[in-house]
């Protein structure tokens, strides 16, 4: 595979090419200097005299312990008190181009943030209390988490596009007493019904829960006296001012809910200390960013992304950050090219979805608007495709900005595996190497080490600062999922290739995990809600290729003797999988069919579905074990018709 020659970043290099080999050496031969080093950009309360203090067997990932720490001070009041109040934190783009932006200053965020923390005391939340957050992308919702934080309470986002009663399992899961939503929200145009949402979800939840409903999109919303309170009114008795807490370096700063392979979604902690270095870290180096710059990731707060690129990355650098409400296609495909060219946005950091779906509209909408101020294009969430990556470079960036494919996951804080712009070419397709202080590795399916170029299962050999330390009330889950397929290790979940310049290719989803629109989705989840309808006797899931989601989910279900016809079951079941998980869990493809392919022990062969769901019938591979090869010639005549 060629690599392209990226144009260098003008004005400075955060990091050359020599650099990057020096820094990357110590990163990993001398991790306590290094993190050390790196965490003195922080401001500690308590210093720390030591940076790593983990083991992965038995699994105790634990960084600058012994510190002490305030990650609102840092990403805000650290600004103010440094003379920088008056520089932007945050500036927010409506769904709607005919309702006007808003914007705010370090100084405004610090005031904003004193009232929410105050109010958020006054409803009774404390120290390591779980407080849910179902907001759309609001200045408030970056506003709530550095509340949360700075009163060292524990944040929970639950993206505001899951269902009802998705919100309620991940609010008992955590046994979160407290939850900030808005009356509603806008998305493309539509209204996302933010507070009846809300009302829905705790007619499912056992015990008290207080509400604090912000004003958004000004709908009708019923309040329910002593459960619901007004944002605005209590915040108009709010005061700016609020201390920070000071926290343990090991202290939970948030829990995110993440799909797996098995059972239901799991809520992954990231931890005080250790986060806030790696984020920092990451986003100075990976987006090389230089002071005044507008930094714009399309990510919702909801995801991983938006927690650490939207609101602590860059505010821990003291970035002037975007928040944008809507969507790609809204009004229409043009959006992000007229915010671009609105707010001049310097760094843009976007999924390989959003960018096909808006390549199929053709370059028009892009050309139309003046991008001449970005100077650098990242990529997140699943492989970008080469071509996808070739218009990004060719057409959005117009040849001049490096793009930058940056590999990592819920569970790592932050990125991983990147090209870092200045220092390395980029090679379409591939991540490109890896960050400092990340040590992958890749294994066969026995756990044999694979060196030089090689193809096997992406794991990582040491802890890294934003690893995530656990899985909330399970921490027995936490070591199952990520270190018991391969001992010692933290697995990834990931399948990659290594090629002979050391790039790392991530090839997808080893697991029964699948990647639809850069979103992570569990078949097992997606399974046990189908077979929760009760015409349905057992379901298969599995992804298959997509044009713009990168994967489609498709359903294989077995019907008992009751079920009615297929059709309208069909619809049933997809407004099933919607109101039990959300949108984003609708299926591409239902196929009905008498059985599912086992194996004489009977287990499924999954295997076999994928190649079905794939059209790839010539290599269905060994199907000898198959307990009946009859149902096979059911199966594909199943997928012709369709
Ligand atoms: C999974 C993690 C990282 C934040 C968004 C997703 C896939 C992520 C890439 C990339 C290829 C990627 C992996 C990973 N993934 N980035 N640049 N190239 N695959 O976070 O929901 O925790 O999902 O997304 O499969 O394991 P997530």
């Amino acid at each position: 595979m060629s690599s392209i020659k990226q144009a260098p970043s003008e004005a400075h290099e955060s990091c050359n090419a020599d650099e990057y080999v020096r820094l990357y050496h110590q990163s990993v031969t001398d991790p306590e200097t290094f993190w050390l080093d790196q965490a003195e950009q922080i401001d500690w309360e308590v210093s720390p005299a030591r940076a790593a203090s983990w083991s992965f067997d038995p699994v105790s990932v634990r960084w600058f312990e012994g510190a002490r720490l305030n990650l609102c001070f840092n990403a805000v009041d650290r600004h103010v008190a440094a003379g920088r109040g008056n520089d932007l934190a945050l500036i927010w783009e409506p769904d709607s181009p005919q309702t006007p932006s808003r914007s705010m200053s370090y100084v405004q965020l610090q005031s904003e943030v004193c009232r929410m923390a105050n109010v958020l005391h006054g409803l009774g939340v404390g120290r390591g209390d779980r407080v849910t957050l179902y907001l759309p992308m609001i200045l408030e919702a970056a506003v709530a988490m550095l509340a949360c934080a700075r009163i060292g309470a524990v944040h929970n986002i639950v993206f505001g596009g899951f269902s009802p009663e998705a919100l309620a399992g991940r609010m008992e899961d955590c046994s979160s007493r407290f939850v900030i939503c808005a009356d509603a929200g806008w998305r493309g145009g539509k209204s996302v019904p933010s507070k009846a949402n809300v009302d829905a979800a705790l007619e499912l939840i056992e015990g008290p829960v207080s509400v604090l409903v912000i004003r958004h999109s000004g709908t009708n919303i019923a309040m329910h006296e002593g459960r619901d309170h007004c944002y605005s009114k209590l915040a108009a008795g709010a005061s700016d001012q609020c201390p920070c807490e000071p926290m343990a370096a090991s202290d939970p700063l948030f829990i995110l809910y993440t799909s797996g392979s098995t059972g239901k979604p799991k809520g992954v902690v990231h931890a005080t200390g250790g986060y806030a270095v790696w984020v920092a870290t990451t986003f100075g180096y990976v987006f090389d960013y230089r002071q005044r710059e507008l930094f714009w990731c399309t990510a919702d707060i909801g995801w991983i992304t938006g927690h650490s690129y939207v609101v602590y990355g860059p505010l821990l650098n003291g970035a002037t950050s975007l928040i944008f409400e809507g969507v790609p296609s809204y009004p229409d495909y043009g959006r992000f090219w007229e915010i671009v060219a609105k707010h001049s946005v310097n760094i843009f950091y976007t999924a390989p979805t959003a960018l096909r779906s808006i390549r199929r509209e053709g370059d028009d909408l892009v050309r139309l608007n003046d991008r001449s101020s970005l100077r650098l294009l990242g990529s997140v969430g699943e492989p970008i495709d080469p071509d996808s990556w070739h218009w990004y470079h060719d057409v959005v960036g117009e040849g001049r900005c490096p793009v930058i494919d940056t590999w990592w996951q819920t569970e790592t804080g932050g990125v991983m595996i990147t090209t870092l712009p200045g220092a390395h070419q980029a090679k379409p397709g591939s991540a490109g190497l890896p960050f400092f202080g990340v040590q992958p590795q890749l294994v066969d399916n026995q756990g044999k080490v694979l060196d030089g170029i090689a193809e096997g299962n992406l794991c990582i050999t040491a802890s890294w600062p934003g690893q995530a330390v656990t899985v909330f009330g399970d921490h027995d889950r936490f070591e199952q999922t990520y270190f018991s397929t391969f001992p010692g290790k933290y697995f990834t979940g990931d399948g990659c290739r290594r090629d002979e310049d050391g790039y790392y290719w991530i090839t997808g989803r080893v697991d029964d995990v699948i990647n639809v629109s850069g979103h992570r989705i569990g078949t097992a989840e997606l399974e046990s809600t189908l077979i929760q309808h009760h015409h349905v006797s057992e379901a298969a899931v599995v992804g298959y290729p997509h044009d713009i989601k990168g994967q489609g989910i498709y359903c294989y279900v077995t019907l008992n003797a009751e079920a009615g016809p297929a059709e309208g079951l069909e619809r049933e079941l997809r407004a099933h999988l919607r109101s039990a998980i959300g949108p984003i869990a609708s299926p591409d493809h239902i196929q009905f069919t008498s059985a599912l392919p086992k194996t004489r022990s009977g287990k499924i062969m999954r295997r076999i579905l994928r190649k079905i769901a794939e059209n790839d019938y010539g290599a269905l591979g060994d199907t000898s074990t198959l307990a009946d090869v009859a149902i096979l010639d059911e199966l594909v005549s199943g997928r012709r018709q369709s």
